[in-house]
Protein backbone atom coordinates (compact mmCIF):
# COMPACT_ATOMS: atom_id res chain seq x y z
CA UNK A 1 0.00 0.00 0.00
CA UNK A 2 2.52 2.45 1.01
CA UNK A 3 4.51 2.02 -2.45
CA UNK A 4 1.19 2.90 -4.30
CA UNK A 5 1.78 6.12 -2.40
CA UNK A 6 5.68 6.41 -3.10
CA UNK A 7 6.63 10.01 -3.20
CA UNK A 8 9.73 10.91 -5.66
CA UNK A 9 12.12 12.91 -3.60
CA UNK A 10 12.94 16.31 -4.19
CA UNK A 11 16.53 16.23 -3.73
CA UNK A 12 16.37 13.32 -6.66
CA UNK A 13 13.77 15.49 -8.72
CA UNK A 14 16.56 18.69 -8.63
CA UNK A 15 19.62 16.64 -9.35
CA UNK A 16 17.85 15.51 -12.11
CA UNK A 17 16.48 18.82 -13.07
CA UNK A 18 20.18 19.47 -13.12
CA UNK A 19 21.06 16.49 -15.49
CA UNK A 20 18.89 17.34 -17.61
CA UNK A 21 21.71 20.49 -18.56
CA UNK A 22 22.80 17.18 -20.51
CA UNK A 23 19.46 16.34 -22.19
CA UNK A 24 16.99 19.07 -23.15
CA UNK A 25 18.18 22.03 -23.86
CA UNK A 26 17.89 25.03 -22.03
CA UNK A 27 16.96 27.94 -24.45
CA UNK A 28 13.78 30.05 -23.36
CA UNK A 29 13.08 33.13 -21.91
CA UNK A 30 10.33 34.94 -20.16
CA UNK A 31 9.53 36.65 -23.03
CA UNK A 32 9.61 33.25 -24.98
CA UNK A 33 7.45 31.65 -22.38
CA UNK A 34 4.60 34.30 -22.52
CA UNK A 35 4.87 33.85 -26.53
CA UNK A 36 4.42 29.71 -26.12
CA UNK A 37 2.07 30.16 -22.93
CA UNK A 38 -0.37 32.88 -25.53
CA UNK A 39 0.26 30.61 -28.55
CA UNK A 40 -1.02 27.42 -26.73
CA UNK A 41 -3.75 29.37 -25.59
CA UNK A 42 -5.63 31.20 -28.17
CA UNK A 43 -6.86 28.58 -30.83
CA UNK A 44 -9.58 26.64 -31.69
CA UNK A 45 -11.02 26.99 -28.09
CA UNK A 46 -11.53 30.82 -29.33
CA UNK A 47 -12.31 30.86 -32.70
CA UNK A 48 -14.28 27.38 -32.65
CA UNK A 49 -15.73 26.36 -29.20
CA UNK A 50 -17.22 29.83 -28.78
CA UNK A 51 -19.03 29.66 -31.37
CA UNK A 52 -20.14 26.05 -30.15
CA UNK A 53 -20.76 26.87 -26.38
CA UNK A 54 -23.09 30.43 -27.76
CA UNK A 55 -25.16 28.27 -29.82
CA UNK A 56 -25.73 25.45 -27.47
CA UNK A 57 -25.50 26.64 -24.39
CA UNK A 58 -25.11 30.34 -23.16
CA UNK A 59 -26.12 32.63 -26.04
CA UNK A 60 -24.87 35.73 -25.87
CA UNK A 61 -24.03 35.15 -21.77
CA UNK A 62 -20.96 33.20 -22.93
CA UNK A 63 -19.10 36.31 -22.25
CA UNK A 64 -19.83 35.32 -18.66
CA UNK A 65 -19.09 31.96 -19.56
CA UNK A 66 -15.13 33.39 -20.72
CA UNK A 67 -14.61 34.94 -16.98
CA UNK A 68 -16.20 31.76 -14.85
CA UNK A 69 -13.95 29.81 -16.77
CA UNK A 70 -11.19 32.23 -16.23
CA UNK A 71 -11.76 32.52 -12.44
CA UNK A 72 -11.06 28.65 -12.16
CA UNK A 73 -7.78 29.17 -14.70
CA UNK A 74 -6.31 31.83 -12.31
CA UNK A 75 -7.07 30.37 -9.32
CA UNK A 76 -5.58 27.03 -10.68
CA UNK A 77 -2.51 29.31 -12.84
CA UNK A 78 -1.28 30.34 -9.07
CA UNK A 79 -1.48 27.18 -7.83
CA UNK A 80 0.39 26.10 -11.22
CA UNK A 81 3.34 28.73 -10.92
CA UNK A 82 3.97 28.10 -6.88
CA UNK A 83 4.50 24.45 -8.05
CA UNK A 84 6.75 25.16 -11.36
CA UNK A 85 8.77 27.42 -9.73
CA UNK A 86 9.37 25.26 -6.58
CA UNK A 87 10.22 22.10 -9.07
CA UNK A 88 11.44 23.90 -12.51
CA UNK A 89 11.57 20.30 -13.74
CA UNK A 90 9.87 18.89 -17.39
CA UNK A 91 6.57 17.30 -16.58
CA UNK A 92 3.93 19.49 -15.07
CA UNK A 93 0.80 18.22 -12.98
CA UNK A 94 2.83 15.25 -12.88
CA UNK A 95 6.07 15.91 -11.70
CA UNK A 96 4.80 18.40 -8.96
CA UNK A 97 2.25 15.51 -7.60
CA UNK A 98 5.35 12.71 -8.22
CA UNK A 99 6.84 14.73 -5.12
CA UNK A 100 3.68 15.64 -3.32
CA UNK A 101 0.77 12.97 -3.59
CA UNK A 102 2.85 10.38 -4.68
CA UNK A 103 3.08 7.58 -7.27
CA UNK A 104 -0.53 6.62 -7.52
CA UNK A 105 -2.06 10.01 -8.21
CA UNK A 106 0.84 11.07 -10.39
CA UNK A 107 0.16 8.26 -12.51
CA UNK A 108 -3.28 9.17 -13.09
CA UNK A 109 -2.82 13.06 -13.24
CA UNK A 110 0.43 12.12 -16.14
CA UNK A 111 -2.38 9.92 -17.55
CA UNK A 112 -4.99 12.37 -17.64
CA UNK A 113 -2.67 14.74 -19.19
CA UNK A 114 -3.05 12.61 -22.38
CA UNK A 115 -6.67 13.91 -22.55
CA UNK A 116 -5.63 17.69 -21.90
CA UNK A 117 -2.28 17.28 -24.84
CA UNK A 118 -3.37 14.67 -27.43
CA UNK A 119 -6.89 15.45 -27.40
CA UNK A 120 -6.18 19.13 -27.36
CA UNK A 121 -4.38 18.56 -30.58
CA UNK A 122 -6.81 16.22 -32.05
CA UNK A 123 -9.69 18.86 -31.57
CA UNK A 124 -7.43 22.09 -32.55
CA UNK A 125 -6.36 19.76 -35.41
CA UNK A 126 -10.09 19.67 -36.92
CA UNK A 127 -10.60 23.24 -36.34
CA UNK A 128 -7.75 23.81 -38.60
CA UNK A 129 -8.95 21.19 -40.93
CA UNK A 130 -12.75 23.62 -40.76
CA UNK A 131 -10.80 26.76 -41.65
CA UNK A 132 -8.46 25.53 -44.59
CA UNK A 133 -12.10 24.34 -46.12
CA UNK A 134 -13.07 28.09 -45.77
CA UNK A 135 -9.81 29.59 -47.46
CA UNK A 136 -10.32 26.79 -50.24
CA UNK A 137 -13.86 27.66 -51.18
CA UNK A 138 -13.39 31.20 -50.56
CA UNK A 139 -9.95 32.14 -52.18
CA UNK A 140 -9.75 29.19 -54.70
CA UNK A 141 -13.14 28.37 -55.14
CA UNK A 142 -12.36 24.34 -54.36
CA UNK A 143 -13.89 22.33 -51.38
CA UNK A 144 -12.53 19.65 -49.94
CA UNK A 145 -15.61 16.81 -50.19
CA UNK A 146 -17.23 16.55 -46.57
CA UNK A 147 -16.65 13.03 -46.42
CA UNK A 148 -13.04 13.59 -46.16
CA UNK A 149 -12.93 16.33 -43.77
CA UNK A 150 -15.55 15.21 -41.43
CA UNK A 151 -15.35 11.93 -38.54
CA UNK A 152 -18.29 8.75 -39.88
CA UNK A 153 -20.18 10.68 -37.06
CA UNK A 154 -21.54 13.11 -38.73
CA UNK A 155 -23.69 13.93 -41.65
CA UNK A 156 -23.79 16.91 -43.75
CA UNK A 157 -27.46 18.79 -43.87
CA UNK A 158 -27.58 16.87 -47.87
CA UNK A 159 -26.86 13.42 -45.89
CA UNK A 160 -23.05 13.14 -46.82
CA UNK A 161 -21.76 11.19 -44.30
CA UNK A 162 -18.20 11.57 -42.84
CA UNK A 163 -15.15 9.44 -43.88
CA UNK A 164 -12.32 10.71 -41.74
CA UNK A 165 -10.99 14.10 -41.51
CA UNK A 166 -8.01 14.19 -43.90
CA UNK A 167 -6.52 17.88 -43.44
CA UNK A 168 -6.19 17.41 -39.67
CA UNK A 169 -3.81 14.12 -40.62
CA UNK A 170 -1.84 16.57 -42.47
CA UNK A 171 -1.32 19.41 -40.47
CA UNK A 172 -0.54 16.93 -37.27
CA UNK A 173 2.28 15.18 -39.38
CA UNK A 174 3.77 18.55 -40.39
CA UNK A 175 4.19 19.63 -36.65
CA UNK A 176 5.63 16.42 -35.98
CA UNK A 177 8.49 17.06 -38.25
CA UNK A 178 9.19 20.40 -37.19
CA UNK A 179 9.10 19.30 -33.65
CA UNK A 180 11.37 16.53 -34.46
CA UNK A 181 13.87 19.07 -35.64
CA UNK A 182 14.04 20.51 -32.05
CA UNK A 183 12.26 23.15 -29.86
CA UNK A 184 14.54 26.02 -30.15
CA UNK A 185 13.49 26.58 -34.21
CA UNK A 186 9.65 26.27 -33.21
CA UNK A 187 9.82 28.71 -30.39
CA UNK A 188 10.82 31.12 -33.24
CA UNK A 189 8.36 30.36 -35.51
CA UNK A 190 6.12 30.56 -32.66
CA UNK A 191 6.91 34.03 -31.70
CA UNK A 192 6.00 35.09 -35.13
CA UNK A 193 2.50 33.46 -34.85
CA UNK A 194 1.57 34.92 -31.56
CA UNK A 195 2.28 38.43 -32.90
CA UNK A 196 0.08 37.46 -35.72
CA UNK A 197 -2.84 35.92 -33.94
CA UNK A 198 -2.91 38.45 -30.90
CA UNK A 199 -3.27 41.05 -34.10
CA UNK A 200 -6.33 39.19 -35.49
CA UNK A 201 -7.90 38.82 -32.62
CA UNK A 202 -8.01 43.01 -32.14
CA UNK A 203 -8.72 43.32 -35.66
CA UNK A 204 -12.02 41.66 -35.44
CA UNK A 205 -12.47 43.46 -31.94
CA UNK A 206 -12.39 47.02 -33.59
CA UNK A 207 -13.99 46.37 -36.80
CA UNK A 208 -16.33 43.94 -35.77
CA UNK A 209 -17.61 46.26 -33.17
CA UNK A 210 -19.79 48.60 -35.18
CA UNK A 211 -21.52 45.51 -36.79
CA UNK A 212 -22.96 44.44 -33.52
CA UNK A 213 -25.93 44.14 -33.48
CA UNK A 214 -27.89 44.88 -29.93
CA UNK A 215 -31.06 42.70 -30.93
CA UNK A 216 -28.80 39.62 -30.86
CA UNK A 217 -27.52 40.08 -27.62
CA UNK A 218 -31.41 40.18 -25.87
CA UNK A 219 -32.26 37.94 -24.13
CA UNK A 220 -28.71 37.65 -22.51
CA UNK A 221 -29.00 34.04 -21.95
CA UNK A 222 -30.76 31.64 -23.84
CA UNK A 223 -34.64 31.49 -22.97
CA UNK A 224 -36.28 27.47 -21.97
CA UNK A 225 -38.40 28.09 -24.82
CA UNK A 226 -36.23 28.28 -27.64
CA UNK A 227 -37.03 25.40 -29.30
CA UNK A 228 -35.54 22.76 -31.35
CA UNK A 229 -32.35 23.05 -33.80
CA UNK A 230 -30.54 20.30 -35.95
CA UNK A 231 -26.90 20.90 -35.80
CA UNK A 232 -24.53 21.48 -39.39
CA UNK A 233 -23.95 18.07 -37.95
CA UNK A 234 -26.96 16.61 -37.88
CA UNK A 235 -26.99 16.31 -33.83
CA UNK A 236 -30.17 17.82 -32.69
CA UNK A 237 -30.47 20.49 -29.62
CA UNK A 238 -32.90 20.94 -27.36
CA UNK A 239 -33.00 24.34 -25.45
CA UNK A 240 -35.01 22.98 -22.69
CA UNK A 241 -32.64 20.82 -21.42
CA UNK A 242 -31.34 22.06 -18.17
CA UNK A 243 -27.79 22.74 -19.49
CA UNK A 244 -29.01 24.16 -22.54
CA UNK A 245 -30.51 27.44 -21.81
CA UNK A 246 -30.44 30.34 -18.56
CA UNK A 247 -27.56 30.24 -16.41
CA UNK A 248 -26.94 26.25 -16.25
CA UNK A 249 -26.05 26.81 -19.63
CA UNK A 250 -23.38 29.22 -19.35
CA UNK A 251 -22.01 27.42 -16.13
CA UNK A 252 -21.88 24.39 -19.08
CA UNK A 253 -20.78 27.08 -22.00
CA UNK A 254 -17.83 27.28 -19.24
CA UNK A 255 -16.86 23.93 -18.95
CA UNK A 256 -17.23 24.22 -22.81
CA UNK A 257 -14.69 27.48 -23.49
CA UNK A 258 -12.59 26.55 -20.30
CA UNK A 259 -10.97 24.60 -23.50
CA UNK A 260 -9.99 28.07 -25.18
CA UNK A 261 -7.33 28.25 -21.89
CA UNK A 262 -5.63 25.03 -22.17
CA UNK A 263 -2.21 25.83 -22.44
CA UNK A 264 -1.17 28.16 -19.92
CA UNK A 265 -0.39 25.54 -17.85
CA UNK A 266 1.81 23.53 -20.75
CA UNK A 267 3.92 26.19 -20.28
CA UNK A 268 5.01 24.66 -16.87
CA UNK A 269 6.21 21.70 -18.75
CA UNK A 270 8.77 23.49 -20.60
CA UNK A 271 10.49 23.83 -17.39
CA UNK A 272 13.46 21.86 -17.83
CA UNK A 273 14.04 24.03 -21.30
CA UNK A 274 13.76 27.46 -19.61
CA UNK A 275 16.98 29.88 -18.16
CA UNK A 276 15.94 30.52 -14.95
CA UNK A 277 12.71 28.83 -14.55
CA UNK A 278 12.03 29.98 -10.76
CA UNK A 279 11.37 33.53 -11.81
CA UNK A 280 10.54 33.00 -15.23
CA UNK A 281 7.83 29.79 -14.85
CA UNK A 282 5.23 32.25 -13.16
CA UNK A 283 5.70 35.19 -15.14
CA UNK A 284 5.13 33.13 -18.25
CA UNK A 285 1.69 31.44 -17.27
CA UNK A 286 0.23 34.28 -15.03
CA UNK A 287 1.19 37.16 -17.79
CA UNK A 288 -0.32 34.84 -20.50
CA UNK A 289 -3.25 33.90 -18.62
CA UNK A 290 -3.88 37.63 -18.35
CA UNK A 291 -3.77 38.71 -21.50
CA UNK A 292 -5.84 36.22 -23.13
CA UNK A 293 -8.36 36.24 -20.81
CA UNK A 294 -9.22 39.94 -21.59
CA UNK A 295 -9.00 39.32 -25.39
CA UNK A 296 -11.39 36.57 -24.84
CA UNK A 297 -14.30 38.57 -22.97
CA UNK A 298 -14.00 41.14 -26.11
CA UNK A 299 -13.69 38.92 -28.55
CA UNK A 300 -16.80 36.86 -27.46
CA UNK A 301 -18.89 39.83 -26.65
CA UNK A 302 -18.60 41.24 -30.47
CA UNK A 303 -18.73 37.89 -32.25
CA UNK A 304 -22.34 37.13 -30.23
CA UNK A 305 -23.15 40.55 -30.98
CA UNK A 306 -22.87 40.35 -34.82
CA UNK A 307 -24.17 36.74 -35.63
CA UNK A 308 -27.36 35.29 -34.06
CA UNK A 309 -26.55 32.19 -31.19
CA UNK A 310 -28.92 30.09 -33.45
CA UNK A 311 -26.29 30.76 -36.59
CA UNK A 312 -23.44 29.18 -34.45
CA UNK A 313 -25.46 25.67 -34.60
CA UNK A 314 -26.19 25.84 -38.20
CA UNK A 315 -24.04 27.19 -41.23
CA UNK A 316 -21.90 28.98 -38.89
CA UNK A 317 -20.89 26.40 -36.88
CA UNK A 318 -18.07 25.52 -38.58
CA UNK A 319 -15.24 28.18 -39.40
CA UNK A 320 -17.62 30.37 -37.44
CA UNK A 321 -15.45 33.60 -37.31
CA UNK A 322 -14.86 33.70 -40.87
CA UNK A 323 -18.47 32.92 -41.54
CA UNK A 324 -19.74 35.91 -39.32
CA UNK A 325 -17.56 38.15 -41.05
CA UNK A 326 -18.88 36.94 -45.02
CA UNK A 327 -22.48 36.75 -43.53
CA UNK A 328 -22.92 39.99 -40.93
CA UNK A 329 -19.66 42.24 -42.22
CA UNK A 330 -20.42 42.90 -46.08
CA UNK A 331 -17.09 44.81 -47.45
CA UNK A 332 -14.85 42.71 -45.39
CA UNK A 333 -13.94 39.46 -47.32
CA UNK A 334 -10.26 40.46 -47.07
CA UNK A 335 -10.46 40.14 -43.34
CA UNK A 336 -12.49 37.01 -43.35
CA UNK A 337 -9.65 35.57 -45.69
CA UNK A 338 -6.73 37.68 -43.28
CA UNK A 339 -8.66 36.01 -40.62
CA UNK A 340 -8.72 32.55 -41.66
CA UNK A 341 -4.95 32.43 -42.77
CA UNK A 342 -3.63 33.76 -39.54
CA UNK A 343 -6.04 31.18 -37.69
CA UNK A 344 -4.72 28.52 -39.85
CA UNK A 345 -1.14 29.75 -38.54
CA UNK A 346 -2.53 30.20 -35.17
CA UNK A 347 -3.57 27.10 -34.65
CA UNK A 348 -0.12 25.63 -35.75
CA UNK A 349 0.95 27.04 -32.83
CA UNK A 350 -1.01 25.89 -30.99
CA UNK A 351 -0.69 22.07 -31.81
CA UNK A 352 2.69 22.12 -31.94
CA UNK A 353 2.84 23.67 -27.90
CA UNK A 354 0.08 20.34 -27.38
CA UNK A 355 2.14 17.85 -28.91
CA UNK A 356 5.39 19.39 -27.05
CA UNK A 357 3.91 19.04 -23.45
CA UNK A 358 2.43 15.93 -24.34
CA UNK A 359 6.06 14.03 -25.53
CA UNK A 360 7.64 15.97 -22.56
CA UNK A 361 5.10 14.52 -19.81
CA UNK A 362 5.72 11.04 -21.27
CA UNK A 363 9.45 11.94 -21.52
CA UNK A 364 9.51 12.38 -17.73
CA UNK A 365 6.92 9.23 -16.90
CA UNK A 366 9.07 7.26 -19.27
CA UNK A 367 12.57 8.74 -16.89
CA UNK A 368 10.59 7.30 -13.70
CA UNK A 369 9.94 4.00 -15.16
CA UNK A 370 6.44 4.43 -15.39
CA UNK A 371 6.05 3.87 -19.02
CA UNK A 372 8.32 2.13 -21.59
CA UNK A 373 12.02 3.61 -21.99
CA UNK A 374 11.01 4.46 -26.09
CA UNK A 375 8.97 7.32 -24.79
CA UNK A 376 12.33 9.12 -23.49
CA UNK A 377 14.63 7.97 -26.21
CA UNK A 378 16.30 11.01 -27.71
CA UNK A 379 17.13 12.04 -30.99
CA UNK A 380 20.86 11.63 -31.79
CA UNK A 381 21.63 14.93 -33.28
CA UNK A 382 18.57 17.39 -32.20
CA UNK A 383 18.16 16.12 -29.07
CA UNK A 384 14.25 15.34 -29.10
CA UNK A 385 12.44 12.50 -28.20
CA UNK A 386 11.56 11.88 -31.78
CA UNK A 387 10.40 8.25 -31.34
CA UNK A 388 7.57 9.53 -28.86
CA UNK A 389 6.59 12.38 -30.94
CA UNK A 390 5.77 9.68 -33.97
CA UNK A 391 3.91 7.35 -31.59
CA UNK A 392 1.65 10.37 -30.47
CA UNK A 393 1.13 11.65 -34.14
CA UNK A 394 -0.50 8.33 -34.87
CA UNK A 395 -2.40 8.38 -31.24
CA UNK A 396 -3.75 12.03 -31.92
CA UNK A 397 -4.58 11.35 -35.47
CA UNK A 398 -6.89 8.61 -34.75
CA UNK A 399 -8.71 10.81 -32.61
CA UNK A 400 -8.66 14.04 -34.97
CA UNK A 401 -9.49 11.87 -37.85
CA UNK A 402 -12.59 9.77 -37.29
CA UNK A 403 -13.87 11.68 -33.53
CA UNK A 404 -16.05 14.57 -33.92
CA UNK A 405 -14.38 18.38 -32.43
CA UNK A 406 -17.20 18.87 -29.84
CA UNK A 407 -16.47 15.16 -28.45
CA UNK A 408 -12.54 15.52 -28.25
CA UNK A 409 -13.14 19.12 -27.47
CA UNK A 410 -15.01 18.26 -24.16
CA UNK A 411 -13.04 15.27 -23.38
CA UNK A 412 -9.56 17.66 -23.36
CA UNK A 413 -11.75 20.29 -20.93
CA UNK A 414 -12.72 17.63 -18.50
CA UNK A 415 -9.51 15.99 -18.11
CA UNK A 416 -7.82 19.02 -17.72
CA UNK A 417 -10.06 20.28 -15.70
CA UNK A 418 -9.45 17.05 -13.46
CA UNK A 419 -5.64 17.58 -13.54
CA UNK A 420 -6.23 21.49 -12.34
CA UNK A 421 -8.18 20.14 -9.09
CA UNK A 422 -5.24 17.56 -8.17
CA UNK A 423 -2.76 20.49 -8.96
CA UNK A 424 -4.84 22.77 -6.74
CA UNK A 425 -5.03 20.34 -3.60
CA UNK A 426 -1.55 19.61 -4.35
CA UNK A 427 -0.61 22.86 -2.94
CA UNK A 428 -2.33 22.35 0.06
CA UNK A 429 -0.63 19.34 0.67
CA UNK A 430 2.79 20.47 -0.54
CA UNK A 431 2.89 23.61 2.12
CA UNK A 432 2.17 20.72 5.39
CA UNK A 433 4.63 17.87 3.91
CA UNK A 434 7.54 20.36 2.78
CA UNK A 435 6.77 23.93 4.79
CA UNK A 436 10.35 24.72 4.43
CA UNK A 437 11.17 24.68 0.70
CA UNK A 438 11.96 27.34 -0.92
CA UNK A 439 9.90 28.99 -2.86
CA UNK A 440 10.16 31.90 -5.99
CA UNK A 441 6.71 32.06 -5.86
CA UNK A 442 4.28 31.62 -3.73
CA UNK A 443 0.13 31.06 -4.18
CA UNK A 444 -1.87 33.54 -1.87
CA UNK A 445 -4.04 32.86 0.85
CA UNK A 446 -3.50 28.90 1.05
CA UNK A 447 -5.58 26.94 1.38
CA UNK A 448 -8.89 29.50 0.32
CA UNK A 449 -7.28 30.13 -3.18
CA UNK A 450 -6.59 26.57 -3.63
CA UNK A 451 -9.73 25.31 -2.20
CA UNK A 452 -11.82 27.86 -3.93
CA UNK A 453 -10.02 26.95 -7.88
CA UNK A 454 -10.63 23.55 -6.84
CA UNK A 455 -14.23 24.66 -6.54
CA UNK A 456 -14.69 26.65 -9.67
CA UNK A 457 -13.15 23.55 -11.62
CA UNK A 458 -15.35 21.07 -9.89
CA UNK A 459 -18.30 23.07 -10.89
CA UNK A 460 -17.50 22.79 -14.23
CA UNK A 461 -16.67 19.01 -14.31
CA UNK A 462 -20.31 18.59 -13.29
CA UNK A 463 -22.07 20.66 -16.11
CA UNK A 464 -20.17 18.81 -18.43
CA UNK A 465 -22.42 16.18 -18.37
CA UNK A 466 -22.48 12.37 -17.97
CA UNK A 467 -21.45 11.29 -20.92
CA UNK A 468 -17.82 13.26 -20.25
CA UNK A 469 -17.78 11.68 -16.94
CA UNK A 470 -18.28 8.49 -18.96
CA UNK A 471 -15.12 9.08 -20.74
CA UNK A 472 -13.39 10.37 -18.35
CA UNK A 473 -13.73 7.16 -16.43
CA UNK A 474 -13.17 5.25 -19.27
CA UNK A 475 -9.83 6.23 -19.98
CA UNK A 476 -8.54 7.03 -16.25
CA UNK A 477 -9.70 2.96 -16.10
CA UNK A 478 -7.47 2.10 -19.29
CA UNK A 479 -4.73 3.53 -17.00
CA UNK A 480 -5.16 1.70 -13.90
CA UNK A 481 -4.38 -1.52 -16.33
CA UNK A 482 -1.72 -0.01 -17.27
CA UNK A 483 -0.58 1.20 -14.14
CA UNK A 484 -1.15 -2.23 -12.46
CA UNK A 485 -0.53 -3.83 -15.48
CA UNK A 486 3.23 -2.28 -15.80
CA UNK A 487 4.28 1.15 -14.26
CA UNK A 488 4.33 -1.33 -10.75
CA UNK A 489 6.66 -3.87 -12.33
CA UNK A 490 8.78 -0.77 -13.50
CA UNK A 491 8.59 2.11 -11.18
CA UNK A 492 12.22 3.58 -10.62
CA UNK A 493 10.75 5.15 -6.91
CA UNK A 494 9.61 1.61 -5.94
CA UNK A 495 12.97 -0.06 -6.43
CA UNK A 496 14.31 2.78 -4.27
CA UNK A 497 11.91 1.77 -1.16
CA UNK A 498 13.17 -1.80 -1.36
N1 LIG B 1 -6.45 26.91 -25.58
C1 LIG B 1 -6.21 26.21 -26.77
C2 LIG B 1 -7.17 26.55 -27.82
O1 LIG B 1 -8.02 27.36 -27.62
C3 LIG B 1 -6.15 24.77 -26.52
O2 LIG B 1 -7.08 26.04 -28.90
Amino acid sequence: MSKLFAKKQLSVLMAEAGESEKGLKRTLGAGSLIALGIGAIIGAGLFVRTAAAAGQHAGPAVTISFIIAAIGCALAGLCYAEFASMIPIAGSAYTYSYATLGEFIAWIIGWDLVLEYALGAATVAIGWSQYLNKLLTNVFHVTIPYQWCHSPFETSDAGVQGIMNVPSIFILLALTLLLIRGTQGSAIVNNIIVITKVAIVLLFIFLGWKFINPVNHTPFTIPATAGTVTMHNGQEVNYANFWNHGWAGVLRGAGVVFFAFIGFDAVSTAAQETKNPKRNMPIGILVSLAICTLLYILFSYVLTGIAPFQDFLKAGGEASVAYAIDTYMPGYGWLSTFITVAILAGFSSVILVMLLGQTRVFYSMSNDGLVPSVFAKLHPKYRTPYRSQWMFFVFVSLFAAFIPDNVVGDMTSIGTLFAFVLVCIGIIVMRKTNPELPRAFKTPMVPFIPLLGAAFCLTMIVSLGWENWGRLFVWLGLGFIVYFGYSVKHSKARKMIK
